[in-house]
């Protein structure tokens, strides 16, 4: 494994972990995400959904499979996770709810009791209400511990899309016209019928978090994961309100950092 702390302004706590592929990716962060709730277990970890994380958890799936048989139920037993968000209008019986993604990923796999996995419920009649009891919600649970992010194409964490200052809470937003667009493949390709809003945690809780681990693979982030490592934070990018947190691991592959296969 090729680990190198390195960017970062003097006053930046992103420490970058790269490894070969998103295989690598996976199972290293699905380690630090089984340390975690070992050594953290009275606060929430923060969950994410995408692409990006669908390999971590089915690393975690595995990891978790392999423990001593007692260590598996009592971190079974202890779960608790806040995931960052959920699609404004859909139900947690539609299947490209996050909610059931996060069912079909991490609940069902690794054998937790789905209330111990909690999401913004993207059905509710009154999505600004819901979006305000989430965050209540979070903040009377301790926060979060271990903050787990994905990072969008136009540097937006969460669905904390750009402009978005560094106190925003949660909240409702509309999603850009790229993120309906990046996201279109779960809803038959139509940028369109990808909902417009979605309910998200904000700045203000992410950085709360006592830590943060930003994952990014693939070639396609390369270039916006440079812009993020190398600041300074600017609205225009949310992902790069990270440099104000003072423990962030960046964990990213080798196409993610522009490591081609003669670099
Ligand atoms: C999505 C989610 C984020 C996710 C990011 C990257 O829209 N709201 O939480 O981390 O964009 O997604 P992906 O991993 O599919 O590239």
């Amino acid at each position: 494994m090729n680990q190198e702390p390195i960017h970062g302004g003097a006053s930046s706590g992103l420490e970058l972990i790269a490894l070969s592929d998103p295989s690598g990716v996976a199972d290293h962060v699905a380690a630090l995400l089984l340390n975690e709730r070992r050594r953290r277990p009275e606060l929430p970890l923060g969950l994410a959904t995408g692409r990006t994380m669908d390999p971590i958890y089915r690393a975690l799936a595995l990891q978790l499979s392999q423990l001593p048989f007692a260590e598996g139920e009592r971190l079974r037993e202890r779960w608790l996770s806040f995931n960052l968000d959920e699609y404004v209008g859909l139900g947690p019986d539609d299947p490209r709810s996050f909610r059931a993604v996060m069912r079909a990923r991490l609940v069902l796999p690794l054998g937790l009791d789905c209330e111990r996995v909690r999401l913004p419920e993207g059905s509710a009649a009154d999505p600004d209400a819901e979006a305000r009891r989430y965050g209540q919600e979070l903040e009377a649970a301790g926060g979060v511990g271990l903050q787990l992010l994905g990072l969008g194409l136009n540097g937006h964490v969460g669905f904390n899309e750009p402009p978005c200052a560094a106190d925003v809470r949660c909240r409702c937003v509309s999603l850009s016209a790229s993120t309906r667009a990046a996201n279109a493949a779960e809803f038959g390709g139509n940028p369109e019928a990808v909902p417009a809003r979605a309910i998200t945690l904000g700045l203000r809780e992410i950085l709360a978090a006592r830590s943060i681990l930003l994952v990014v693979t693939g070639a396609a982030k390369a270039g916006m994961l440079r812009w993020i490592l190398q600041g300074p934070p600017t609205p225009e990018l949310p992902a790069s309100w990270l440099h104000r947190h003072p423990r962030v691991m960046v964990v990213a592959d080798d196409a993610a950092l522009g490591r081609g296969e003669h670099g």
